[in-house]
């Protein structure tokens, strides 16, 4: 990966407040103690802002939604993220973190996040871009001279040239982008130790005392040699959208063996194991199953193929639209799974979904594919009864026509199939003879290919996986 190591500016103010904290096993060396608003506090804004507050700044947090700004000043996270409450509370205990739905609260801030959604637009694969450009209009009366706002939010290649300008017309504040990578279930790892940092930069001096600025904001992350990319503002943007299309094509690709290896026997698991080793491929990513879901992976490759259409250059991404039907083939693959378990006639049969969310260690169940399942077999006319550790109450939101069960032991009981369809560890767990005194049925249908077929089987099971005999 490209490192770029450059000479301390001339603009970087000396540290102030300098303290020691710990994380995991690394020192942090807290404290440069610069004043920071965070525009959006949901599942990258909340997480950011206790952050940055925990490596010593201080840091106000602004949402629009009263009811999770109350829960953020109670020390409550208001999604399941591990590690977020605590660092909200010793934050909020050390006096550097508050929250407000104030905009006029980041008065006073030196550098300003903006980490608002992007979703993807009703009807429309482009990203909805109006909550980024709300943050900013609202931002810029608060907005002094030399302050730097700093994008987070991912949008379409060409939003931050086109948000400077409006920066720069109504303050004389500066902007750059900074993608986040984090992944949910790791945000605060993620965020307090990223594996790199990009800048997306305006050219000249601006550039210049933009970078000093997010260098006082990242001291400590620099200081651990995290690599540093300086760019544009379109690299930085596009920077985001193509790491995350190529975490979806790998995934897809994955999947796409898996189809192979239902028609041929061969089992994709193995596959995936073998072509890993090489070095240059990785093992990482090349789980196939039921396929890629959340708030980002699949949003943002409809909004990179929509954004490249745009731009006169829908072919050079035109296989993201595979990628996606790849993705969405594996959720019909695991349905027809569970009905020829049942030859058919699923009617008033008791199918157990383990899993509603996205991925374990979240509860965040936009797009999750586990989810998506159980809906559809409950509209297949199903029985379903279905579990999560953290998700359910995100999901019953959303789909209150489904039936819910707290207790993994009240899902299994009596169900005629079972499906697994998000890996937490304790289905992944899950002792076969122990389900098979709870359950009527005889079929798991693994759609994360996390089980030991063979003790399944050898307790009497039917196994189906996906791409593996
Ligand atoms: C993703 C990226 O991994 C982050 O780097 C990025 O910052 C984030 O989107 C974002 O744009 O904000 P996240 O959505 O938290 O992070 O989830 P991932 O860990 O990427 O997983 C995405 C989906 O892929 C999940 O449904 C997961 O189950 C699935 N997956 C992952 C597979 O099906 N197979 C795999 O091998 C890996």
């Amino acid at each position: 990966m490209l490192k770029i190591h450059v000479a301390p500016s001339p603009f970087s103010k000396p540290a102030k407040n300098m303290a020691l904290a710990r994380w995991g096993d690394r020192d942090l060396s807290v404290g440069c103690g610069m004043k920071i608003s965070v525009i959006g506090c949901g599942y990258l804004g909340a997480v950011h802002a206790a952050s940055m507050a925990e490596l010593g700044h201080d840091v106000i947090g602004i949402d629009v939604d009263n009811a999770k700004v109350a829960m953020l000043n109670a020390g409550d996270a208001p999604f399941f993220e591990p590690g977020l409450p605590e660092i909200l509370k010793s934050a909020l205990a050390s006096g550097r973190l508050r929250f407000s739905t104030d905009l006029s609260d980041a008065r006073g801030s030196t550098v300003h996040f903006v980490a608002v959604g992007t979703p993807q637009r009703k009807g429309e694969n482009a990203a909805d871009i109006s909550y980024v450009d709300a943050a900013i209009d609202g931002l810029i009366p608060y907005l002094s001279d030399g302050d730097l706002v700093a994008g987070k939010s991912t949008v379409p290649v060409g939003t931050a040239a086109r948000l400077a300008e409006k920066v720069s017309a109504g303050s004389g504040a500066l902007l750059a982008w900074n993608p986040e990578f984090l992944r949910e279930g790791f945000a605060v790892k993620d965020t307090i130790s990223p594996d790199r940092l990009v800048y997306g930069l305006p050219a000249g001096e601006d550039g210049e005392r933009a970078k000093a600025l997010l260098d006082e904001v990242y001291a400590t992350a620099l200081g651990n040699e995290t690599p540093l990319v300086v760019t544009d503002y379109a690299t930085a943007e596009l920077v985001k959208v193509s790491a995350n299309a190529f975490l979806a094509t790998k995934i897809s690709f994955i999947n796409a063996m898996a189809e192979i290896a239902e028609v041929t026997g061969a089992d994709v698991t193995q596959l995936a194991d073998a072509i890993g080793f090489d070095a240059r491929i990785g093992r990482r990513f090349l789980n196939a199953g039921v396929g890629f879901g959340g708030g980002c992976l699949p949003k943002d490759i409809r909004a990179f193929t929509a954004r490249a259409e745009e731009l006169g250059r829908g072919e050079s991404v035109a296989f993201l639209k595979e990628i996606d039907s790849i993705n969405l083939r594996r959720r019909d693959r695991v349905v027809d799974l569970v009905v020829d378990a049942l030859d058919g006639d699923v009617f008033q049969k008791k199918v157990a979904v383990l899993g509603l969310a996205f991925k374990p260690y979240s509860d965040d169940v936009r797009d999750s594919p586990a989810l998506d399942v159980a809906v559809r077999l409950h509209g297949l006319g199903a029985d379903v009864v279905a579990t999560d550790p953290e998700a359910i109450a995100n999901s019953r939101r959303l789909h209150p026509q489904i039936e819910f069960a707290e207790r993994a032991t009240d899902a299994l009981s009596n169900a005629d199939v079972v499906v697994l369809v998000t890996e937490w560890n304790e289905y992944r767990e899950l002792d076969p003879a122990e389900v098979s005194a709870l359950a009527t049925g005889r079929t798991i249908i693994d759609g994360r290919n996390c089980l030991d077929p063979v003790s399944w089987r050898a307790a009497g099971w039917t196994y189906r996986g996906l791409g593996r005999p």
